[in-house]
């Protein structure tokens, strides 16, 4: 396992749209590793794979309640909203409001590629929904509401 560099706002790589992983080989286990362990050394509730460089669709989420890594995410469903102060690893020291869907149903792939349907409410749903914009070169920033 290894602790990566997270990358800060300004740098390209974070306002990419990145690309679907096509085959979920030891390689990217290892990727989900590494970014599990970088993001709990950083004290942050969840990490996407740009964050360190890596343009892959992959994210990592804990909120308190358990790792959860997906592979390929995407949003189901949405339902309901809520508006809260939110940070990212790759934006220090600034937070800000941004509203999100209060439940979300999100689908990806696991670690040995099998599909999972995740429901989640509260910081759970608005860990999985910024992560899921990082893949798309979107940082909170972006949405915070004036
Ligand atoms: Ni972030």
């Amino acid at each position: 396992m290894a602790i990566y560099e997270i990358l800060q706002v300004g740098d390209e790589v974070l306002r990419q749209k990145c690309l679907p992983v096509k085959e979920i080989n030891d390689t990217v286990r290892e990727l989900l590793d590494d970014m599990a362990e970088t993001m709990y050394r950083a004290d942050g509730v969840g990490l996407a794979a740009p964050q360190i460089g890596i343009t892959k669709r992959m994210i990592v989420v804990d909120v308190g309640e358990g790792l959860v890594e997906l592979i390929n995410p995407e949003l189901v469903n949405g339902r309901g909203r809520q508006i809260d102060d939110e940070g990212c690893l790759s934006v220090v020291g600034v937070t800000g409001p941004v509203e999100r869907y209060k439940t979300v149903m999100v689908k990806g792939l696991d670690r040995n590629g099998k599909g999972i349907l995740i429901k989640a409410h509260g910081l759970f749903a608005r860990a999985l929904q910024h992560e899921m914009d990082h893949l798309d070169g979107i940082l909170f920033i972006d949405k915070v509401k004036k």
